[in-house]
């Protein structure tokens, strides 16, 4: 099986490599593209998937010519794919039953000081989900490991793959939440991922343990303040409608509804209140793998931020 893949790769790269060579006129954007992407589409699926990356293409053009826009678009990894197509393989369904968890308990804090900008970005690494939507399982390994750095003195990387085959709440690549993985975490604890490395689809469950147990979790509230107060301390897991995510580049961005489809991590906020979020698309994502949504309940952020807690 391995062999095969490895074998099939090997050839595709051969006659990419091939392809370029014997090609004499310059190379189109959309060839530019292939090469670094590392995507190769032949005959009918080339046509369409060309068709497709000019369609978006000129989306992009043409938000970045608005002269109001808060934030830009950019040509990135997913440049291939329509809306429907991004839709179900890098977001989650909404449809994992749901966990029981304790009585939302929101503490509203008074507001008597500002809360000082805080952005525990370097405490935990960008990842790539691949064609997988496992953003609800990295959002939380991620706060794992943020957790590890900032308190636990360690640098650590807490297995998503785990999450993935073994939370038995969530549906593996096709949906799940940070509260169920959450429970998981503190139920069973995550092994470290070197042991159990992510492959970007499900498998069947190979451990049941880990070393990375934590204590406790809880929701954090749905006010800004709430959430700032929080993320004082280290990062905080969120849902977001990452819908329109799609081609972000860089800017402050609030063109999105309240449907949560994508769990990210929220590592701060900036002078302006800005939330501060990193991704699991990769580092060609965005702002170097992150984004930053305006104050307030931007894209739904301030639904179900959920803390977790090792002491
Ligand atoms: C995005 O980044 C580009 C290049 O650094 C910059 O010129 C542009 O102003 C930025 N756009 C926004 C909306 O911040
Ligand atoms: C943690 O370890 C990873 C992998 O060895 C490394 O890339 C990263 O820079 C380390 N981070 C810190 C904060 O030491
Ligand atoms: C991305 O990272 C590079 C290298 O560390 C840095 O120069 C650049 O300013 C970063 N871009 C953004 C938008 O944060």
């Amino acid at each position: 099986m391995i062999r095969t893949i490895l074998t099939t790769a090997a050839i595709s790269l051969l006659l990419l490599t091939n392809y370029y060579q014997t090609q004499s006129q310059p190379l189109t954007e959309f060839e530019i593209w292939q090469q670094k992407h590392q995507k190769m589409y032949i005959g009918e699926e080339r046509i369409y998937r060309e068709a497709v990356y000019q369609t978006n293409k000129q989306k992009i053009e043409s938000h970045n010519k608005q002269q109001e826009r808060t934030y830009d678009m950019g040509e990135n990894q997913f440049m291939t794919l329509t809306q429907d197509e991004f839709i179900s393989l890098y977001l989650t369904q909404v449809d994992a039953p749901e966990l029981e968890f304790e009585e939302e308990r929101e503490q509203v804090f008074d507001g008597a000081e500002p809360l000082k900008f805080v952005d525990w970005s370097s405490y935990s690494t960008i990842k790539s989900q691949g064609q997988c939507g496992s953003g609800w399982a990295f959002s939380v390994s991620n706060s794992i490991e943020a957790w590890y750095g900032i308190r636990g003195g360690r640098n650590i990387s807490a297995s998503t793959q785990q999450l993935i085959d073994c939370d038995t709440y969530s549906k593996g690549c096709y949906s799940g939440t940070n509260y169920n993985a959450m429970h998981y975490a503190q139920q069973i604890g995550l092994m470290n991922s070197m042991s159990y490395p992510y492959v970007a689809q499900q498998q069947g469950c190979r451990y049941n343990r880990g070393e990375f147990r934590i204590n406790t979790y809880n929701f954090v509230g749905n006010q800004q303040q709430t959430l700032q107060n929080y993320l004082q301390y280290y990062p905080v897991s969120v849902g977001v409608d990452a819908l329109n995510w799609q081609f972000y580049s860089n800017g402050t961005f609030a063109d999105c509804g309240q449907n949560i489809n994508h769990y990210v991590l929220a590592v701060g906020f900036d002078f302006g209140y800005n939330w501060l979020i990193q991704n699991s698309w990769g580092y060609g994502w965005g702002e170097n793998g992150s984004i930053r949504l305006s104050p307030g309940n931007t894209c739904d952020c301030l639904n179900s931020p959920q803390n977790l807690n090792f002491l």
